[in-house]
């Protein structure tokens, strides 16, 4: 029988286990609490109260966002839309693979709809961005100031925000709104990402934007 050996971490021995020094943590976080706040738009879920704004949001909006965005089917009734979008959004929140929100003024008023989406941890902590305004509401710096708020929620600490070490956004070359709105919120522009989302039933080429929470953190 061998004499006894100084006693050695298992988690060490184990070539399954990572080291307990490793700063990220590789699981996705449920994300389901997050809620967001600029100076003019507040970020939070959608809830089952928010159908009537949602639906007439996207009715008047539809043609505005829909050289931009990807299209959603028109067969789709806007009320049945709003429930996938809720079910959609809870999944994801609780996956921690997306977080999706609505924009709403102080008054209650929704006036746009923001999104982290393909959140991947492991050694990436990232995720693609969206926005997008009601028409009715555009040009009033809502966009830059969802986005913004947007940002604070993805870069921040658990479990005020989702922790991400980088956030992009995909923007078409001619679309110069959104394009405004990611150079104003200090977004790097990388390349060009070619034949890359399909819009209005093409696949579009898309500028490709990056910022990351050490960049993040030097303009806030
Ligand atoms: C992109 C979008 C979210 C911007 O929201 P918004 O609230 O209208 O934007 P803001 O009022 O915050 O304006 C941001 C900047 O863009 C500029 N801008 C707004 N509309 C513009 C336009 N049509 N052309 C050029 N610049 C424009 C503003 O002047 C502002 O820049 P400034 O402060 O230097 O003057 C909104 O236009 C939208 O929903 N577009 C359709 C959907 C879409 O394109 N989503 C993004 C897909 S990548």
């Amino acid at each position: 029988m061998l004499p006894p050996g100084p006693r050695i971490d298992a988690r060490l021995r184990s070539p399954f286990a990572a080291p307990p020094e490793v700063p990220v943590h590789l699981e996705m976080s449920d994300l389901t609490g997050l809620r967001g706040a600029g100076t003019l738009v507040t970020l939070r879920p959608l809830a089952p109260s928010d159908e009537g704004a949602f639906v007439s949001l996207v009715a008047s909006s539809t043609d505005y966002w829909a050289p931009w965005t990807p299209a959603r089917s028109a067969r789709i009734p806007l009320r049945e839309r709003f429930r996938r979008e809720c079910m959609r959004a809870e999944l994801g929140a609780a996956a921690g693979s997306h977080l999706r929100l609505g924009g709403f003024l102080a008054d209650g008023t929704l006036v746009g709809l923001f999104a982290l989406n393909e959140i991947v941890r492991g050694a990436l902590q990232s995720a693609h961005a969206s926005w997008q305004i009601g028409v009715d509401w555009a040009g009033r710096g809502l966009g830059t100031d969802g986005g913004r708020a947007l940002l604070d929620l993805a870069f921040a600490p658990e479990p005020e925000g989702a922790a991400l070490h980088r956030v992009q956004a995909n923007i078409m070359p001619a679309n110069a709104a959104s394009l405004r709105v990611a150079e104003k919120l200090g977004f790097r522009q990388e390349g060009l990402a070619r034949a890359y989302i399909r819009i209005a039933g093409v696949w579009s080429d898309h500028s490709m934007w990056a910022l990351t929470a050490e960049e993040w953190s030097t303009r806030r």
